[in-house]
């Protein structure tokens, strides 16, 4: 695992588009695996000034998010799927078409969203590069610290820490989705290329135990430190206990 400490959140997110524009300059067909959450937001935000300056494209890029609240409308703002449209789809020239996130509209089709979002992935070839954030439990997409992780792209009942963490988001605890789909630690550990960015003091415990602890389901992101080429991309503030 490579780790990169910049300064502050600004070099962080131009580092990180940095990253993702390099892969998409050695492939401009990339598959590209996706996060949300406030840390990308700024990434994003500097991509979308790459596109206008013309120094990439997205045309034929095919992109994968990590993760999506169950039962939500897509066109619901706090959806992941509008947060997409938001930060980034609908400023870029990606075609729609090849923008996926693991949305489900009824309790009775999850199995299938499940089931097709593995197959839609490896039939694009499988993620050449995933984006993580990282949650303040040490989560990565929804997988959350617990006795077992799941595989495979899976419905997950959210982390109280989760939940709170998320609040601010919506307003009121009260309204946050209690329940998501995410790929599944398979999904994103078979990336071919992890980026994980953290930001911020709240992050620093997860951060000095996904890098230095043993590795351990009660830390998702721990198992990171077995991925073949995994980046670690994090600011001062979240390498303080490193
Ligand atoms: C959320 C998302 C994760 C994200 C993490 C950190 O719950 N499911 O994919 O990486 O929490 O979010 P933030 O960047 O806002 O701290």
């Amino acid at each position: 695992m490579l780790t990169i400490v910049v300064k502050d959140y600004r070099e962080l997110s131009e580092k990180a588009a940095a990253v993702v524009a390099g892969a998409l300059k050695g492939n401009p067909a990339l598959v590209l695996g996706l996060a949300t959450g406030s840390t990308p937001e700024s990434m994003y935000a500097r991509l979308v000034d790459l596109y206008r300056q013309n120094t990439v494209s997205f045309a034929r890029v095919r992109t994968f998010n990590l993760d999506e609240y169950a039962y939500i409308p897509a066109g619901n703002p706090q959806s992941y799927t509008y947060y997409m449209k938001k930060n980034f789809f609908d400023h870029v020239d990606i075609n729609p078409a090849y923008t996926h996130l693991p949305a489900c509209g009824r309790k009775e089709d999850v199995k299938k969203t499940c089931s097709a979002y593995e197959s839609e992935i490896e039939s694009a070839g499988g993620i050449d590069l995933q984006v993580l954030g990282l949650g303040v439990n040490g989560h990565i997409g929804f997988n959350e610290p617990g006795p077992h992780l799941q595989v495979k792209t899976h419905l997950v009942t959210l982390a109280e820490e989760t939940v709170e963490a998320n609040s601010r988001f919506f307003d009121s605890p009260g309204q946050v989705p209690r329940q998501a789909i995410t790929m599944g630690m398979g999904t994103i550990m078979q990336a071919k290329k992890i980026l994980l960015l953290a930001s911020g003091r709240a992050k620093a415990g997860a951060v000095e135990k996904a890098l230095n602890g043993r590795v351990t389901t009660a830390l998702p992101a721990s198992f990171l430190q077995l991925h073949r080429d995994a980046t670690v991309l994090i600011d001062e503030e979240a390498a303080n206990l490193l």
